[in-house]
Formats: C-alpha cells, sequence, structure tokens
C-alpha cells in the first residue's frame, strides 16, 4: 500500500523478530499449568495470532470485545463490552493481548472486571506502548516496543476501520 499519508514506525521485520522474543520470555514464564490468552478485538488479532504461534507451550485462546474509541482518534473515556469470553477463567494464567496502551483507561477497566472472575494469575501483553498518555495506572507485563505519542495505524491498528492489515506499524499524517 503506497499512501503519502503513512511513515512506517517499526517494521514488519522488527514486530515479527519482536513477537518471537515476547513468546519465549512468556513461554519460560509460565512452565505449567493452563494458559488462557485473552485478545481484546479488533486490534489485537494479528498480535494474537502471532505470539501464539511464537509459544514454546500449549495455549487457550479466547476473544474479547471492548470499545473506548468511536470514531476517530480520541477516546469517548466510557469502556463497553461488545463481546464477552465464552470460556470461564477460574483457576488459569491469564495473558490479556492488547494492540496498545495509551490513557490505560480500557485495561484498568479490564483488569478490574477479569479479576472478579476468579483466575489463578492475571497479566498484560501489550505489543505497543505510549506511556506519556497514561491516565489511569496499569502494570503492563510484556511490552513489545514503546512509543512516542503519535497516532499509529497497521498490524491491526485502525484509524476509523482503515489500515489494519499493513504488515508495518505506520504514523499516519493528516497535515
Ligand atoms: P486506552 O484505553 O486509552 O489505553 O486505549 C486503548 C485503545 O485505544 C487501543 O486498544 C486502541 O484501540 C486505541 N488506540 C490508542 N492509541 C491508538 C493509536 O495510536 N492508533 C490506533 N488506535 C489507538
Ligand atoms: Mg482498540
Amino acid at each position: 500500500m503506497t499512501d503519502p499519508k503513512l511513515k512506517v514506525l517499526i517494521s514488519a521485520e522488527r514486530i515479527q523478530a519482536r513477537i518471537r522474543e515476547l513468546g519465549e520470555q512468556i513461554s519460560a514464564d509460565y512452565p505449567t499449568g493452563r494458559l488462557q490468552m485473552i485478545c481484546i478485538l479488533k486490534g489485537a488479532c494479528f498480535f494474537m495470532t502471532d505470539l501464539a504461534r511464537a509459544m514454546k507451550r500449549d495455549v487457550f485462546l479466547d476473544f474479547m470485545g471492548i470499545s473506548t474509541y468511536g470514531k476517530g482518534k480520541t477516546s469517548s473515556g466510557e469502556v463497553k463490552v461488545t463481546k464477552d469470553l465464552d470460556i470461564s477463567l477460574e483457576d488459569a494464567d491469564v495473558v490479556i493481548v492488547e494492540d496498545i496502551v495509551d490513557s490505560g483507561v480500557t485495561l484498568n477497566y479490564l483488569m478490574h472486571l477479569l479479576e472478579q472472575r476468579r483466575p489463578k494469575s492475571i497479566r498484560i501483553a501489550a505489543l505497543l506502548d505510549k506511556p506519556e498518555r497514561r491516565l489511569r495506572p496499569v502494570h503492563v507485563s510484556y511490552v513489545g516496543f514503546q512509543i512516542p505519542d503519535r497516532f499509529v495505524v497497521g498490524y491491526g491498528l485502525d484509524f476509523d476501520e482503515r489500515y489494519r492489515n499493513l504488515d508495518d506499524i505506520c504514523v499516519l499524517d493528516e497535515e
């Protein structure tokens, strides 16, 4: 896709190399037990499928739909569950798989929600982290890349539902 508004920030090669490292690290941290990965739709779907294949052990996969952002680039600040999990989390080691942590509103809410379902443990893996933007505290155990405060698209991330299928993560400039 050649689009003058897009500038590559993290190439597909770097994304894939980092995900292989994360897969090895997470696998080593959970040598045994039932490991439940939860993909936050839709942005994390590419990350989840690559991360699951980079794991050195058996994992269970499930999906959860959350919406915070309306159209465009600003958060509504409101979190809504649009699709709940199919499975119980009781006694499972849970890893929430998210595309990006921005204000932290989504993951802060989600951690509280899922902790009530009595998992054995719960951690967060996020491909991208924009620490400068944090409004709510969130502890992210596994971070792919820390990025500056720029709006990015690709590899699952969208702007008004566009650009999700780019291989690279790109900055979207609209001047
Ligand atoms: P938070 O609740 O503010 O941390 O927002 C997290 C959600 O906002 C992510 O799951 C993304 O869907 C969206 N988001 C935040 N920053 C970006 C960005 O730079 N590009 C695309 N989506 C983003
Ligand atoms: Mg999202």
